[in-house]
Parts: C-alpha cells; sequence; structure tokens
C-alpha cells in the first residue's frame, strides 16, 4: 500500500486505510471516486482485510470506485511511465489500473465514464465518500449532488482529498454551506474527513450549493472554514485559497494584502509551515499576478 503509485501523501493513505478499517461497518457501500490507478482503492481494501467487524463476499462489492480512466495532462503520462507504460494525452488507463489492482479488484465495482454522467443505486446508502474528483465547481457540485443525498447521520464520512489544498478552494466553499449536515473531525495531508450529522434531502442540497456559490458568500465561507483549521498548515492553505477566490473575484488589492498578512504571521510557525507551503504560497502570488496582467 505505501509504494503503491498514487497522487497521495503517506497521511492522505493512513485515513483511507483507517476509514476502512475501523469505521466501516459493513452496512452501507463505500464510494471511491477518482481513483487515477487506483491508489485511494488500495488504501481503502486492505483497511477492508483489516477490519475485524466486515466479512468479504466476493458477490458484495463493498467499493464502488468511479473514474473516466483518460489519461487528459502530462502528470497523468508521468505516473504511467513510472509503472512501465508509454501513454498518450487521451489514451485510457484502465489496462494499467487493471494490472496494479490486480486480484483486489474483487473488492471493486468499476465505473468506467464521466462523473457526471453517473448515477448512484438509490437504495444504497454510502457509509464512505472518498472525494479525489472534486477539479472544479461543476465537479464539485456534482459529487455532493451525487452522494450526500445517500449519506446517513453519524454513520457516514465523507473524506475530501483536496480539501486542504488551494487550488481547490470550492471544496472548503461548499462544505461551510453544508455546515448545519456535517462537522469536520479530521485532517491529514491535503485529506479532510467530515461526519454526516442530519439527513440532507436533495432540496438541502440545491438551497446549500446556491448559497455556497453566490459571488458575495464564497470569501465568507471561505473564512469560516478558515476558523476552523485545526493545524496551523491548513490554515496557512485555506488562506492561500480565499486568495485566489478574492482574486478571480477582482479585488487583487485585498488578495495581496492577505498575503501580505499571512506571511508575517506564518513567520511564527516555522514547525509547521514546510517547502510544500511555500511552494504553494509562491505559486498563489503568481496566481494574483497572472490575473493582475490579464485585467
Ligand atoms: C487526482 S486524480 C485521483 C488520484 C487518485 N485518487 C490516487 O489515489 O492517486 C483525479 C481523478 O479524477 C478523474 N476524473 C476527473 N474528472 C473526471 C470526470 N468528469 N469523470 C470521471 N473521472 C474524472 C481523473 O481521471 C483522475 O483519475
Amino acid at each position: 500500500m505505501t509504494s503503491y503509485p498514487a497522487m497521495l501523501a503517506p497521511g492522505d493513505k493512513a485515513v483511507y486505510f483507517t476509514a476502512a478499517r475501523d469505521f466501516y461497518s459493513g452496512q452501507g457501500a463505500i464510494v471511491d471516486a477518482g481513483v487515477f490507478l487506483g491508489g485511494t482503492t488500495k488504501c481503502l481494501v486492505e483497511g477492508l482485510r483489516g477490519n475485524k467487524n466486515f466479512e468479504f463476499r466476493e458477490s458484495e462489492k463493498p467499493i464502488t470506485a468511479f473514474d473516466a480512466f483518460k489519461v487528459y495532462s502530462e502528470p497523468y503520462q508521468k505516473y504511467a511511465a513510472k509503472c512501465g507504460e508509454q501513454l498518450e494525452i487521451g489514451d485510457s488507463f484502465r489496462p494499467l489500473f487493471d494490472r496494479l489492482l490486480g486480484a483486489d479488484q474483487k473488492w471493486v465495482d468499476v465505473r468506467e465514464g464521466d462523473i457526471l454522467q453517473e448515477q448512484w443505486r438509490p437504495d444504497d446508502f454510502i457509509e464512505i465518500a472518498e472525494l479525489d474528483i472534486c477539479k472544479g465547481v461543476d465537479l464539485t457540485k456534482r459529487a455532493a449532488d451525487l452522494f450526500f443525498p445517500h449519506l446517513r447521520p453519524y454513520k457516514s464520512i465523507v473524506i475530501h482529498q483536496d480539501y486542504v489544498f488551494p487550488r481547490q478552494p470550492q471544496i472548503a466553499v461548499m462544505m461551510e454551506a453544508l455546515s448545519p449536515f456535517f462537522v469536520k473531525i479530521a485532517e491529514a495531508a491535503s485529506s479532510a474527513v467530515f461526519l454526516c450529522t442530519k439527513n440532507i434531502s436533495s432540496q438541502d442540497m440545491e438551497k446549500a450549493l446556491a448559497d455556497a456559490f453566490a459571488p458575495d458568500n464564497a470569501i465568507s465561507h471561505m473564512r469560516s472554514a478558515r476558523a476552523k483549521a485545526m493545524s496551523a498548515g491548513c490554515y496557512f492553505i485555506l488562506t492561500l485559497g480565499a486568495v485566489r477566490l478574492l482574486a478571480e473575484s477582482g479585488d487583487i488589492r485585498g488578495a495581496g494584502n492577505i498575503l501580505d498578512s499571512l506571511q508575517s504571521e506564518a513567520s511564527d510557525w516555522s514547525l509547521d509551515i514546510t517547502p510544500l507551503h511555500k511552494k504553494y504560497f509562491a505559486e498563489t502570488a503568481d496566481y494574483i499576478r497572472l490575473i493582475e496582467d490579464a485585467d
């Protein structure tokens, strides 16, 4: 599991493994959305193998994995090349997923295709929703719409792989708008785990999503999300997310001011701010300049 090729840090892998081993009761389904070569899938399978409350039956595949399985950027090609496959943009990486996951595929119902076109099985409640597919606002809303009405209070968790990641601030914005239905219970590496605390109807979802992405609301949701950060590192990253949103809304000066104050605040956090945080800081400063130059 630790050496399985994946776009995951060890802390993320630990979250998936632990959720499947210690949280999963076997009563509901596990969604693994955005599997790429199966890194999250492998961690979930290993966790289930160690789960003392769960007995595996091959006829009832506990994990449903969603992915388009199409190479659409260079990093995908690099991962494939490390596994001995030369793939071009547009090629399928499904054969590589099949080869790497091997016999462990018996735990998984693989749903290949665009998640924007997928449906969930209406009678199956979801115990673990692993979301590594919230790339941009449309996919984030779609994943929530598709899966959240099938969560059960105090029985279901959502793991957002990109929550602590400055390029996807819409995830924190959306989860804040949905805060009457969730409580954040853990953060590790780029992931955050949310426990569902209340049933979410499709109408609730529609209302919350409209609220989340209303232009005036996103920044204030981002600030509330930041106030709930469980570490200085998460606070730092969510602040960078807020900076991106402000710059995208046209407030370049406001974005620059927040970036400056973050730099002075973070000078006291030398133990928590890693080279990766510094890389994200520089990337966000470049992003603001890019937007400014384009205007
Ligand atoms: C960051 S990668 C996932 C990394 C993976 N979880 C791992 O453990 O290495 C995001 C995945 O989402 C998939 N994806 C992106 N947009 C999609 C869409 N509209 N429908 C289905 N899959 C999509 C991509 O094919 C990619 O495999």
